[in-house]
């Protein structure tokens, strides 16, 4: 880190930063920035005076050149519902807020892409495609209010991932302000471009820390013309693996979603989630939300349903329901997509987000469980996630009754439990999160280090100044 950064813009600065969005966009009285401070589950608390909200990429670049001639640290933040710290100002830092950036400039259905600014928020690209009679298949439980430079910067998974890829996969093209206010024009429509190095990439996933995501090119599919979505009960993490399987082998559709969820986090949904019912009627140890699209308008129906009573024979599946109407898949989403939200009535929560090969999963969940369990008796692991990419994310819940803070002070513990499993099954401890705040001094414990070498020098390279998101991933 630059020994001259300055965390806090220096006062005589203020007039000079405030000057390039002008008053309006310059926020500094204390109840608007208190939102844009603390992180959803309350995990962290910033603190700044000072948050920019540029119209352009002009204004971006102006306050960049500024920052970096200055050395005063800028935080980049879209719809601030990352889950690692990564868009909070610890320090004082001034806030970049990217959702002024809101212009779909260009749905090309002939070309399958959009062009989207970095602040729209991923709902309004997810609609704008669909308008043009296209799937932007990104689907995170914050599509709501997430924003696409902030989908990138993380480089998110969620649902779609399965069939469609995470967001890497996504981007066609980037437009980024570098940390001297440069801009680098990529947004291209291409598939094909060897023209040398591919550097869209390193700004993808990169948190913030080597350049401003202003705009980008987005890859489009066709909208399947049938979808079926049924919720699945079943023994264990280990059938679920293998309907998986089955279902990519024997359904002539695609696998669009196969989403694991233990019995107690489907509880947690019951007690504390809005609208939530059981979708089955009994109760089952483990739950797959499973949907399956296809360009055939007919038979797709039929051909779950012979699937699934297939899978029941084999002792896969133990009951299942296949929505009957939108509404009801809307409502099995619904579901699933408040897990996060659930938590929290139930205490304190240590949560990993970590990946292993899709075949060591089971082994995973139980070993993982058992080990917290021996560490921690009483403590409730409730892990459900994207299983058809080896994403689990293997949340624990503290024991009923126990003091919260007491628990929460046992995290890095906690982690160091289950990320020795991760580590066995050569797996990850960020699979879609990031690692921000949170997993930084996990970062060079699992991290090649030729490959961290290569960040530092990557960082140094692009942000001389370290003026970019200091403290987050290195
Ligand atoms: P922010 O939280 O504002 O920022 C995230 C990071 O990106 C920060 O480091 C920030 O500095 C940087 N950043 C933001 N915008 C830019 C930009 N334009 N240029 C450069 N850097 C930038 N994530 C998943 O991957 N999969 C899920 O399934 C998922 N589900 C979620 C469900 C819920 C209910 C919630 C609350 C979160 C979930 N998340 C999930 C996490 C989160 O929504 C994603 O990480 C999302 O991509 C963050 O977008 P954002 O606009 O809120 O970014
Ligand atoms: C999800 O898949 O719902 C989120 O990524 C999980 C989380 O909030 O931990
Ligand atoms: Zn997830």
């Amino acid at each position: 880190m630059n020994d001259q950064l300055r965390r806090a813009p220096a006062p005589d600065l203020l007039p000079r930063f405030v000057q390039i969005v002008g008053d309006k966009y310059a926020v500094t009285d204390a109840q608007t920035l208190a939102p844009h401070l603390i992180e959803g589950r309350g995990l962290y608390q910033g603190r700044s005076s000072l948050m920019l909200r540029p119209g352009s990429t002009q204004e971006v670049a102006a306050i960049l050149k500024l920052a970096n001639e200055t050395k005063t640290a800028v935080v980049p933040q879209g719809g601030n519902t990352g889950l690692v710290g990564g868009q909070i100002p610890f320090d004082g830092e001034l806030i970049l807020s990217l959702t002024r950036l809101d212009k779909i400039r260009e749905v090309d259905a002939a070309s399958n892409t959009i062009t989207v600014e970095a602040g729209v928020v991923l709902q309004r690209a997810q609609q704008a495609a669909e308008a043009a009679g296209r799937l932007f298949p990104l689907s995170l439980g914050s599509e709501g209010s997430c924003t696409i430079g902030g989908n990138l910067s993380t480089n998110a998974g969620g649902t779609g991932a399965l069939a469609y890829g995470i967001a890497r996969e996504l981007v066609v093209g980037v437009e980024v302000v570098l940390a001297d206010g440069r801009v680098m024009h990529l947004l291209r429509k291409l598939k094909k471009d060897n023209t040398g190095y591919d550097l869209r990439h390193i700004f993808v996933g990169a948190e913030g820390t080597l350049g401003i995501i202003t705009a980008a090119v987005l890859k489009l599919f066709p909208r399947p013309r049938a979808v079926e979505t049924a919720f699945i009960g079943l023994p264990s993490p280990a059938a679920a693996v293998k309907l998986l399987n089955l279902a990519q082998a024997r359904v002539s559709g695609t696998v669009t979603g196969f989403e694991l969820m233990a019995r107690g986090i489907i509880d947690f949904a019951l007690k504390h989630g809005h609208g939530n019912r059981d979708p089955l009627a009994g109760q089952h140890a483990w739950y797959v939300l499973l949907e399956v699209s296809s360009q055939q308008d007919k038979g797709l129906r039929e051909e779950v349903e012979h699937f699934l009573a297939d899978a029941v024979e084999q002792g896969l599946v133990e009951d299942a329901t296949i929505a009957a109407s939108l509404d009801q898949t809307k409502a099995f989403w619904h579901m699933r997509h408040t897990l996060t939200e659930v938590q929290k009535p139930e205490g304190g929560s240590i949560k990993h987000d970590v990946s292993v090969p899709v075949a060591a999963v089971p082994d995973f969940i139980a070993e993982a469980s058992a080990a917290v369990i021996a560490l921690i008796p009483g403590s409730r692991p409730v892990p459900f996630g994207h299983v058809g990419d080896g994403n689990i994310h293997f949340n624990v819940s503290q024991p009923i009754g126990a003091d919260k803070d007491a628990f929460l002070a046992r995290w890095v513990e906690v982690n160091n439990v289950v990320d020795k499993i991760v580590l066995k099954y050569h797996g990850s401890i960020s699979a879609e999160h990031g690692i921000g705040t949170l997993k930084r001094d996990s970062l060079v414990k699992v991290k090649d280090p030729v490959a961290l070498a290569l960040m530092r020098d990557f960082k140094k390279m692009l942000d001389p100044n370290g003026i970019l998101n200091p403290g987050k991933v290195l």
